[in-house]
């Protein structure tokens, strides 16, 4: 029986009576009800109502090719009937994983060329971490464990995920962070650079944030630094252009390790295959997953930098880690798939050259000047525009957060999909957005502003 046989309200309390979803609140929920969306179509998503709704949000930052992709369908079903599943321990492989690595290898930074396959980003992190630590152990260095992060970071939320990211609210519910994980100022600039502090120097500022860290712990007890090259999901917090190349110098002053999690941006988002190529760093280790198959599938691959790897391989000794679907064969065959349409429709040189630099034009056009706008900026296609009180003073609307909600919700009321993180609306569309469908956001976007500025008046 399929979900058409059910109406709305039936699927809506069947959600409410069994199905607990992620970072929810559950008694509101049961109060509220879910939106079920039941299919969709290039950048558009339809809820059970059949309202047309125009994704800014890539589903969670993930569908870079749009929805609808007959190809990723059929990749998957070819895969499913040849080999549906065998796994990759006790010296076996499929040929998916195999050809996936190779083209992984090509297209990474050119000093990655191995890979470590997990169905999530939070996954791949925990293998980074374990990583890592095994790295210094093999090298004689075991008390090279300690790792820096940042504070508001999402590195996931599994146990090792949530310790590495820097999310209070999470960090409250742990009962206990895996040990030797320190965090540091973010490098966002509209709350913490200093009066006429230029944002050159506040990115040689939130740097010297890590190597104070290093030097406080000793640098012969710091395995490595991680980080988001733009924070995402802690509000698209996009660093200043001097921030990771000092931070890539400072890690290597003192030989520490360098993490970068590309969850979000891996794959095109930035305007560059990754965001390490967009910033001119060269990190030991990428955590991707998400666009890996633009969301058809659930994968991720750890890209593994040839420093890291040619110790695990040269020292030898078995890394006792890994998943029952490292290296899924359906998986990879979607990725390979996703990524051959990426290179094919050029969406990636499309965003750097094209729609990221019309995207950036047309938030500030359309959206920096409204009276609730504290500030707008972008990378690529991944943009925040924060909600303020107060322009001038960058005051904001209490209780916290709550005036980003009431944008959304009338966003999502006008056909618009964005998010709300704190006091920041964010957006992260699939890479197939034009510039007619920039518009026609900004348009929405407009519109659902003026609604929440009249009601926040209200107030
Ligand atoms: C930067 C970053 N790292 C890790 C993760 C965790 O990925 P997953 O939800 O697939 O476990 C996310 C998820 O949004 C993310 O944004």
């Amino acid at each position: 029986m399929t979900y058409q046989n059910y109406s709305l309200k039936q699927l809506q309390q069947i959600d409410a009576a069994h199905h607990l979803h992620p970072f929810t609140d559950h008694k509101e929920l049961r109060e509220t009800g879910s939106r079920i969306i039941t299919h969709a179509n290039g950048p558009f998503i339809y809820d059970a109502d059949g309202t047309e709704i125009l994704d800014g949000m890539a589903g969670l930052w993930c569908v870079n090719v749009g929805y609808g992709r007959d190809e990723l369908a059929e990749a998957a079903y070819a895969q499913m009937k040849e080999l549906p599943y065998y796994n990759s321990f006790f010296k076996c492989s499929t040929p998916t994983p195999v050809l996936l690595s190779k083209k992984l290898a090509e297209l990474a930074p050119k000093h990655v060329s191995q890979v470590f396959y997990g169905s999530s980003g939070s996954e791949a992190n925990d293998t980074a971490l374990r990583l890592v630590r095994h790295y210094w152990a093999l090298e004689g260095r075991p008390e090279k464990n300690r790792v820096i992060s940042r504070k508001s970071a999402y590195h996931g939320s599994t146990i090792a995920g949530t310790s590495l990211g820097g999310m209070e609210p999470m960090h409250k519910q742990l009962g206990g962070a895996v040990p030797n994980i320190v965090h540091v100022m973010m490098p966002y600039a509209y709350e913490l650079a200093l009066p006429g502090e230029s944002d050159h120097d506040f990115g040689i500022r939130a740097a010297k944030a890590v190597e104070d860290a290093i030097l406080e712990a000793g640098a012969d007890k710091v395995a490595a630094f991680i980080g988001e090259p733009v924070m995402g999901a802690g509000g698209v917090k996009i660093p200043p252009m001097s921030y990771w190349p000092e931070v890539e110098r400072i890690c290597r002053k003192y030989d520490v390790l360098l993490m970068l999690d590309e969850v979000i941006t891996g794959y095109g988002r930035t305007g560059e295959w990754f965001a390490a190529q967009t910033f001119g760093i060269e990190p030991d280790t990428i955590t991707t997953a998400k666009a890996l198959t633009s969301g058809y599938q659930p994968l991720s691959a750890l890209l593994v930098g040839d420093r890291v790897a040619k110790t695990l391989v040269d020292k030898g000794g078995e890394f006792y880690h890994g998943y029952t679907y490292s290296g899924h064969p359906v998986a990879c065959a979607v990725a390979l798939k996703n990524l051959e349409i990426i290179e094919r429709e050029g969406l990636v040189e499309r965003v750097k050259n094209d729609t990221g630099p019309y995207f950036a034009q047309a938030l500030q056009e359309h959206l920096a000047g409204h009276r609730l706008v504290g500030e707008v900026r972008s990378i690529g296609l991944m943009g925040a525009i924060e909600i303020v009180k107060d322009k001038a003073t960058k005051e904001r609307y209490l209780p916290s957060g709550s005036a980003a909600v009431i944008v959304r919700d009338h966003a999502v009321a006008q056909g618009m999909m964005l998010r709300a993180t704190g006091d920041t609306m964010i957006l992260s569309p699939p890479l197939i957005w034009t510039r007619d469908t920039i518009d026609m956001a900004c348009e929405r976007i407009a519109k659902a502003l003026d609604l929440a500025d009249t009601d926040l008046q209200k107030r």
